[in-house]
């Protein structure tokens, strides 16, 4: 399976034989009356629409065709109102004992892990203010369910950092910037703000479901991640003696604010210059990386992007290369 091609590389006229991890699954039926399934197939390197127009050509149980099932499939890559897909002659149900590289179909970060956790773990260490440090320490490093999970989360179902390991990244990139930002702005309390960009989505953990597709959990549905996270450190709070409301109320302020609106799932606005800071690195860091990824995937000829929806508008494609390279006599 190592060697069978990546979707990315697919290109009109190819066949294709290999396993491929369904991200949606659905029998139909067309407008002629004939039933047909229609899939959604993925490998690391991107998905596929796919399409099975004889369903007698499903080997062993049709139940089993299901989102988040391995699938084998063999078909023949085609182009239909200018997009690829694959035209299925063949597919069956396959177990998770034939797949020998679980991470050939999930994308993952394109930084070296290693780096981001010895990353992470000096963040950790840099924290001077005791009370900060213990509820990051108790939640970050000794809860260790909690701890690995965070290793690997994305950080969002579709819009920004959508990888195992995009939790960690995305809330790496938003210390780096508030670092930065706390060396400029000497009044800011670093500290606090060091440890709440490293709380801030840690509820994602449980609000997102990413063990096959990603997707949303019931208790992300029904809580979402500021409640979630906003709860855990309560609790984290509550076994530590005497903990100074103070900065309880100032940590939990920036975790519940930090979508900036009521609107966007905040229960208050940004009320503190170290909330406000946290929100606007947040935002920034999560429509920056949609745009750059947008930018990078889109396939449309030409100089603009198709419409983003999130962002509400198109983009401009084309870069003015960095000065390096650049001779002006
Ligand atoms: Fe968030
Ligand atoms: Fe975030």
């Amino acid at each position: 399976m190592g060697d069978q091609a990546r979707i990315k590389s697919f290109r009109e006229g190819d066949a294709f034989v290999g396993h491929l991890l369904a991200q949606e699954a659905a029998f139909k039926t067309s407008a002629r009356g004939t039933d047909y399934l229609e899939l959604t197939l993925s490998d690391s390197s991107g998905r596929i629409k796919a399409f099975l127009w004889d369903l007698r050509a499903i080997e062993g149980e049709t139940e089993l065709i299901q989102p988040d099932a391995f699938l084998k499939v063999k078909g023949a890559v085609v182009v239909f109102n200018s997009r690829l897909q694959l035209k299925l002659d063949k597919v069956r149900h396959a177990a998770d004992d034939e797949i020998s590289d679980l991470s050939c179909f999930f994308p993952t970060s394109g930084r070296d892990m290693a780096e981001m956790i010895a990353e992470f773990e000096n963040y950790l260490e840099s924290i001077r203010d005791p009370w900060l440090k213990k509820i990051a320490v108790a939640l970050l490093r000794d809860d260790k369910g909690k701890r690995e999970a965070f290793l690997r989360a994305p950080a969002a179902k579709n819009l920004h950092h959508v990888f195992i390991g995009g939790l960690l990244e995305h809330t790496l990139s938003v210390a780096s910037m508030a670092e930065k930002a706390c060396g400029h702005y000497r009044e800011l309390n670093r500290d606090l703000v060091i440890v709440a960009t490293l709380l801030h989505d840690l509820g994602k953990i449980a609000e997102l479901s990413y063990d096959r597709s990603f997707g949303y959990t019931d208790e992300g549905n029904l809580l979402g991640h500021i409640t979630l996270e906003a709860l855990w450190v309560q609790n984290a709070i509550a076994e530590i003696d005497s903990f100074p409301g103070e900065i309880r109320n100032q940590l939990l302020h920036i975790l519940l604010s930090h979508h900036g609106k009521m609107e966007f799932g905040s229960p208050v606005l940004p009320k503190t210059p170290e909330a406000i800071l946290v929100h606007y690195l947040d935002d920034l860091d999560g429509k920056l990386d949609s745009v750059f990824a947008n930018i990078k995937e889109d396939s449309s000829a030409g100089n603009w992007t198709q419409y983003n929806k999130s962002l509400e508008r198109m983009l401009y494609k084309t870069r003015w290369p960095s000065a390096t390279g650049l001779a002006v006599d």
